[in-house]
């Protein structure tokens, strides 16, 4: 009610609409889902799922595109079109969406390898990537696996803006040869 007649006086005013009444948070998770899947579950290969991260995660990663402080392919120019705080209301919406990890099945010999090599991994992602130790640490398990190794080749990269220091230094330790199967090694895990 009170949303339409805030609307109602808009129109009255001669104005169509101010972009915070835009719509909904869903009607703006729309265009987001066009490419991250139905309800932020994507199905893939290089397209990250993103319901179910936490809010803080999702809050910094889409402010730090707004404000170029993070490297991006495609969502840096996306983001341009929302405010602070419409952004804002999209982490939040989306952390209260279940996550749901996208089982990528791969042979024994790879998980092995991806297991050996993300022992230094484990304190802050947990055994399998499903037990961040924290709110800006993403979950990593069933999330998909091409994703995953664009974004430690990123990581990797010192010319690349990625803000986040102990993510790069410990991307950087990885053997070149294991960062696929790391990233296999996460997206095998269902839980
Ligand atoms: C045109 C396709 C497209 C649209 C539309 C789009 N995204 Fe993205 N998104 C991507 C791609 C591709 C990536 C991988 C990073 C990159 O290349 O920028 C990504 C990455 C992300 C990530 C990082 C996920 C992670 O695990 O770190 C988040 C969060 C995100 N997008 C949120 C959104 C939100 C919220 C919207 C709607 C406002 C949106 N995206 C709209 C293509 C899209
Ligand atoms: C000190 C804690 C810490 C350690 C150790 C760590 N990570 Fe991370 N990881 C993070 C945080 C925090 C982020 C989010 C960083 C950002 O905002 O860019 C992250 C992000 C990631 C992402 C990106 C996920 C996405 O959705 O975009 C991948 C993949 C990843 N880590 C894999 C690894 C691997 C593999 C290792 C071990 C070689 C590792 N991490 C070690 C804390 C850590």
């Amino acid at each position: 009610m009170r949303r339409k007649s805030i609307l109602a006086l808009f129109a009255c005013l001669g104005l169509s609409s101010l972009p915070a009444l835009a719509g909904p948070t869903e009607d703006l998770a729309r265009t987001c889902n066009g490419c991250h899947g139905l309800n932020g579950v994507s199905v893939g290969p290089s397209m990250p799922s993103i319901a179910g991260l936490s809010e803080t995660y999702l809050k910094n990663v889409l402010l730090q595109w707004k404000s170029g402080e993070r490297y991006s392919a495609t969502m840096g120019r996306h983001v341009k079109g929302y405010s602070d705080e419409e952004l804002s209301a999209l982490a939040a919406y989306y952390a209260k969406l279940p996550w749901v990890p996208v089982v990528q099945k791969t042979d024994a010999k790879t998980l092995a390898k991806g297991k050996e090599a993300t022992e230094r991994c484990e304190t802050c992602h947990g055994a399998t990537g499903s037990e961040p130790d924290d709110e800006e640490t993403p979950k990593l398990h069933g999330q998909w696996a091409q994703y995953m190794e664009l974004e430690i080749l990123k990581y990797r990269t010192e010319s690349i803006k990625m803000p986040h220091k102990k993510m790069r230094t410990n991307s950087k330790k990885l053997d070149e040869a294991d960062v696929s199967a790391v990233a296999k090694f996460y997206g095998a895990q269902k839980k």
